[in-house]
C-alpha cells in the first residue's frame, strides 16, 4: 500500500494558517538533540526559504491578479512553515555552532544524494562540491576549538569525520567555471529533479546564512573565514542551480518545488527519532500535499497540462540523513585534485598555465591573507596541531596528513 500523492488531499489550504503560539515552538536542547535532527531542521529551513523566495520571484513576473493572490496565499504558508522549522534552533547554540551543523548538512546530504543519483553528470557535480563543503567543516571546526574551546565532534556526533577536503583556498575559481550543463526535467529521473532542487535550496540557505551572520564574528580572522567560505557557497549555488532545467515554465517549477517539499518532509519522517519533531514533518507534509493539488489545478487551467505526467504518484526512494564516512573517504582519495574547466571536472594539473583559474587564484589569494589557511596556521601555533576527527584511519590523501604544518602554496597534492 504505497503512499500516493495524487490520492492524498492533505490539509485544505484555507486551514493552513496557524497562530503565533503554535509557530513559536520550544527549541530543542542543544545537548540532547540528535545531530541529524538538527541537520534535518537546517535542511528543511533551507527548502522553505527557497519556497518563499521562489514564489516572490515568480510573483514579480506575473501580471494576472488572481494568480498573484494565489501565490501570496501559498507563500504566506511557506513562510509560516519556515518560521516553525527554523525556530527549533535554541539561542544557546552560537552562530559558529550552528555553522558546524550547516556544513554537516552539506557533507551528509550531498554524499547521500551522490550515492543515490541516477544521472552520472549530476552525481559528478555532487561529488565535486562534496569535498569542498567537507573542507569547510574542518576550517570552521578549527576556529571553534581555537576560539571557544569547543570540539565540533560534540555537535556532529559520531556520524561525520572532520579533516581537510579539497582545501578551501584551492576552491576559488573564475565564475565562468561554476556553470554546469542542465538536465531536461521532462526526461530526467524524478529523483534527479528532486536532488537538484534539494541541494540548490540547501546551498542557497548556507550562502544566505553566511551573507548575514559572517560579520557577527568577533575576530578579523573569523570574519575573513566566513566571507571567504560564503564566496564558495555562491559558487556552489551557481553550480547546482545551473543543473536545473531552465525550460520549465514558472508554474511547472512551482509544482516541482511543492512536490519536492512534500517528498522531503516525507523523507524526514522516515528517520526522525524525536516524536515532537516528527509531528512537525507530518503536518508540513500534509500541507505540501494540498499545495501540490493546488498547483496541479493551476497548471491545468493556465497551461492545459497535467503535472502528474512528470511527477509520479509514488515518491522516489527517501532522502535520508545518515553517516557516509566510507563514501566521503573514497571520493576524497579519487577526486581531491579536481578543479573545473568550463562545465567539466578535470585534474588541476591538466590546466594550461595561463588558465583563468590561476589568474583568479592570484586575485583573491595573492596578497598573503587567506583566512581558510590562516585559521589552521593559527590553531597549530596555539595548540601544536590542527583539530580533526579521523575515526576511520589516516587521511586518504597522503599530502593532507600533516597536522603540524600548513602547506604554504596552493595545491599541495
Ligand atoms: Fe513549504
Ligand atoms: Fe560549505
Ligand atoms: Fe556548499
Ligand atoms: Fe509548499
Amino acid at each position: 500500500m504505497g503512499f500516493n500523492v495524487w490520492q492524498e488531499k492533505g490539509i485544505p489550504l484555507e486551514k493552513q494558517i496557524r497562530n503565533w503560539e503554535t509557530l513559536d515552538v520550544q527549541p530543542y536542547s542543544k545537548l540532547d538533540v540528535d545531530p541529524y535532527t538538527r541537520t534535518r531542521g537546517i535542511l528543511m529551513n533551507g527548502i522553505e526559504v527557497e519556497a518563499a523566495l521562489f514564489l516572490h520571484q515568480f510573483a514579480r513576473h506575473v501580471e494576472d491578479m488572481d494568480l498573484k493572490r494565489n501565490l501570496a496565499m501559498v507563500r504566506r504558508v511557506e513562510q509560516q512553515q519556515q518560521k516553525m522549522v527554523n525556530w527549533m534552533i535554541p539561542a544557546s547554540e552560537s552562530t559558529l555552532e550552528v555553522t558546524i551543523g550547516y556544513e554537516q548538512v552539506a557533507v551528509d546530504l550531498t554524499a547521500y544524494l551522490a550515492r543515490t543519483e541516477p544521472d552520472p553528470y549530476v552525481k559528478a557535480a555532487l561529488d565535486f562540491a562534496l569535498l569542498e563543503d567537507f573542507d569547510h567543516l574542518y576550517r570552521y571546526a578549527n576556529l571553534l576549538e581555537m576560539d571557544d574551546g569547543i570540539k565540533a565532534e560534540r555537535i556532529v556526533g559520531d556520524y561525520t569525520e572532520i579533516m581537510p577536503g579539497r582545501p578551501t583556498m584551492d576552491e576559488h575559481r573564475h565564475p565562468f567555471d561554476s556553470v554546469r550543463k542542465h538536465v531536461d526535467c521532462k526526461t530526467a529521473d524524478p529523483l534527479t529533479n528532486m536532488h537538484i532542487l534539494t541541494i540548490t535550496a540547501a546551498e542557497q540557505q548556507t550562502m544566505n546564512y553566511y551573507m548575514n551572520v559572517g560579520n557577527r564574528y568577533p575576530s578579523m580572522l573569523g570574519r575573513g573565514l566566513y566571507l571567504e567560505i560564503a564566496q564558495i557557497e555562491e559558487q556552489h549555488v551557481s553550480h547546482y542551480e545551473s543543473l536545473a532545467d531552465p525550460n520549465c515554465t514558472w508554474l511547472e517549477m512551482m509544482a516541482m518545488h511543492d512536490y519536492n517539499e512534500a517528498y522531503m518532509y516525507w523523507s524526514c519522517m522516515q528517520s526522525e527519532p524525536d516524536p515532537r519533531v516528527k509531528q512537525i514533518w507530518q503536518t508540513h507534509l500534509e500541507m505540501e500535499l494540498a499545495h501540490l493539488h493546488y498547483d496541479r489545478e493551476l497548471v491545468k487551467q493556465m497551461e492545459n497540462k497535467d503535472i502528474a505526467e512528470m511527477l509520479p504518484g509514488e515518491f522516489p526512494q527517501p532522502t535520508i540523513m545518515q553517516s557516509n564516512k566510507d563514501y566521503v573517504r573514497q571520493v576524497m582519495a579519487e577526486q581531491t585534485s579536481l578543479t573545473a574547466n568550463g562545465t567539466e571536472f578535470v585534474p588541476v594539473d591538466s590546466l594550461p598555465k595561463d588558465h583563468r583559474f590561476y589568474s583568479y587564484q592570484k586575485m583573491v589569494n595573492g596578497n598573503g591573507f587567506v583566512p581558510s589557511r590562516d585559521v589552521i596556521k593559527e590553531h597549530i601555533e596555539k595548540r601544536g596541531q590542527d583539530y580533526r576527527v579521523e575515526t576511520e584511519g589516516p587521511h586518504p590523501v597522503e599530502k593532507l596528513r600533516a597536522r603540524h604544518e600548513v602547506p604554504a602554496e596552493a595545491m599541495p597534492y
